[in-house]
C-alpha cells in the first residue's frame, strides 16, 4: 500500500506543476486567456511565438520538455525504488505502481491544485511517461505525431492519433514477444481515450474547420 500511496501523492503534484502557466506568466502572458486557453506547451508556443518570435518559440518547446519531464520522473521513481530495493516486497509489481504513478501525473497536469484545477491536456506529460514505460511505442506515436502534423499542420489531430497508436503499438508486440507488460497495453487504451476526451473542443473545431493550424511561414514572413 505504502508505494502505492507515495506513487499517487508525488505523482500528482509533480503533474500538477503549471510549467506552462509560470512560463507564460514570466513574460506577462495568462496563457488562459490567450490563444486556445490551455497552459500546454503548443498553446504556449503559439501565443508566446505570436508576441515574441523565435525566444517565444523555445519557450513552448521547454514548456514541452518539462511537462514531459515531470510524467517522466513521476513514472520511472516507483521503479528505481524497488530496484533501490526500498519497496522489494512489491517488486513483481512495479508496472502497476508505475502506471498509477504516471495515471496520477496526469490528473495532477489535467486538474493542477496550483491552478484552480484547470489544466492542460496530458500529452506532452503521457509521452514522457510512456518513454520511460514502452520506449519503442513512444518512439512510433512520435513518428504518427511527425506525418499527421506534416501532412495537416494539426497539432490536436497529431496528439490524438499518436496516442492512440500507443495501445495499437503495445499490444502487438504483447502478442507477439509477451512486452511491455499487458497492463501497459490497458493504460495506454486509458490514456487514448482520456486524451480524446480532454481534446473534446479541438474535435468539434475540427469537425467544423475551425481548428488552429500551424501554417508554414513563407521565406518572406520568416
Ligand atoms: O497537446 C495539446 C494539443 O494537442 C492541442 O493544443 O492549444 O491547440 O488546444 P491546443
Amino acid at each position: 500500500l505504502v508505494p502505492i500511496l507515495a506513487s499517487i501523492v508525488a505523482g500528482y503534484f509533480l503533474g500538477a506543476l503549471p510549467f506552462g502557466y509560470v512560463v507564460s506568466r514570466a513574460k506577462g502572458v495568462n496563457i488562459f486567456e490567450e490563444g486556445s486557453k490551455n497552459p500546454g506547451a503548443t498553446n504556449v508556443l503559439r501565443v508566446l511565438s505570436q508576441k515574441f518570435g523565435e525566444p517565444g518559440r523555445r519557450l513552448g518547446i521547454m514548456v514541452f520538455v518539462l511537462d514531459a519531464l515531470k510524467g517522466a520522473v513521476a513514472t520511472g521513481w516507483p521503479w528505481i525504488a524497488f530496484k533501490m530495493g526500498v519497496w522489494d516486497a512489491a517488486y513483481e509489481h512495479w508496472d502497476v505502481v508505475s502506471l498509477i504513478g504516471l495515471g496520477a501525473a496526469l490528473l495532477g497536469h489535467c486538474f493542477s491544485c496550483f491552478t484552480r484545477f484547470k489544466g492542460g491536456k496530458g500529452v506532452a506529460t503521457g509521452a514522457g511517461g510512456f518513454m520511460v514505460l514502452m520506449a519503442p511505442s513512444l518512439l512510433i506515436a512520435l513518428l504518427v505525431w511527425w506525418v499527421v502534423f506534416q501532412t495537416t499542420r494539426y497539432v490536436s489531430l497529431a496528439s490524438i492519433l499518436a496516442t492512440a497508436s500507443l495501445p495499437v503499438s503495445s499490444c502487438t508486440m504483447w502478442c507477439l514477444w509477451g512486452w511491455p507488460p499487458f497492463s501497459v497495453v490497458i493504460i495506454s487504451a486509458g490514456a487514448t481515450v482520456f486524451v480524446a476526451v480532454r481534446h473534446r473542443a479541438n474535435i468539434g473545431r475540427l469537425m467544423r474547420g475551425t481548428e488552429n493550424k500551424f501554417v508554414k511561414k513563407t521565406p518572406e514572413e520568416k
